[in-house]
């Protein structure tokens, strides 16, 4: 199955499709999740790249789509993406999505299926503002609706959590707006190709997968237990 899951920031996208590939069986080929391994890195020769996906990340920007592209391009030739693969956080603009429908159109394996994730703006700001990360596996918690056992600490190496560099107040209302304008027509863009299916990602994320395992046709008994 080749999968798009949409949704605005904070709609839960890396919460749900780490597990819905798992559960699967496909890649999860997350967009944001590279470029923070990217600018992460500490090999010299890619500082200069790293330096420019911090800039435009951390102000809630797009990274250019020629670059976004090319990565992702690069990412679907390998293997483990054959058999099929989840897209988190691409397409997000309809640049991109002209260029990967292309490509993928001429391998003869188009994307299946687009879900949007359905959220209100309260429920999105409330989620930004107390979500923490892990600076080193990047687990994601939150303050409120997923805290980690030990406050403040990885549930998985005990690193001291962070918020995000792109949380900030400033970001999350630059990202809201660059959604708006850039990322939102896609929703037309599938739907006209009559690939879209709509989720409402307000509930407990619990509720949420087993709303998404069902509209891609995961069968299943019941949360945990993929059949
Ligand atoms: P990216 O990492 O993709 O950020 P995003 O789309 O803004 O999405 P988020 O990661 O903020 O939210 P999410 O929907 O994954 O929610 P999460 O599960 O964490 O991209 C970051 C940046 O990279 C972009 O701004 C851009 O600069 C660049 N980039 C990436 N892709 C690009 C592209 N294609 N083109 C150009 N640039 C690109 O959940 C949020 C919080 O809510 C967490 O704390 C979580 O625990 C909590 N939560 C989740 N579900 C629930 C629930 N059901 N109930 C209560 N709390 C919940």
């Amino acid at each position: 199955m080749r999968l798009v899951i949409l949704g605005p920031p904070g709609a839960g996208k890396g919460t749900q499709t780490s597990r819905l590939a798992s559960d699967l069986g496909i890649a999860h080929i997350a967009t944001g999740d590279i470029f923070r391994a990217m600018r992460s890195s500490t090999d010299t020769q890619q500082s200069p790249l790293a330096d420019r996906l911090r800039s435009y990340m951390d102000r809630g920007e797009l990274v250019p789509d020629e670059l976004t592209n090319e990565i992702v391009a690069h990412r679907l030739a390998e293997p483990d993406a054959e058999p099929g693969f989840l897209l988190d956080g691409y397409p997000r603009t309809t640049e991109q999505a002209k260029v990967l429908d292309a490509e993928l159109e001429a391998q003869g394996r188009p994307i299946d299926k687009a879900v949007k994730l359905m959220i209100t703006g309260p429920e999105i700001i409330a989620r930004l503002a107390g979500r923490l990360v892990c600076p080193v596996d990047g687990a994601t918690y939150h303050l409120r609706s997923n805290p980690p056992r030990v406050p403040g600490l990885c549930d998985l190496d005990g690193t001291p959590l962070v918020q995000r560099p792109d949380d900030t107040e400033e970001a999350v209302l630059r990202r809201l707006e660059v959604y708006g304008k850039q990322t939102k027509p896609l929703y037309d863009w599938y739907a006209a190709r009559g690939i879209l299916d709509e989720v409402d990602a307000i509930g407990t994320p619990d509720e949420v997968y087993e709303r998404l395992a069902k509209v891609v046709g995961l069968h299943r008994n019941g949360v945990g237990g993929a059949t």
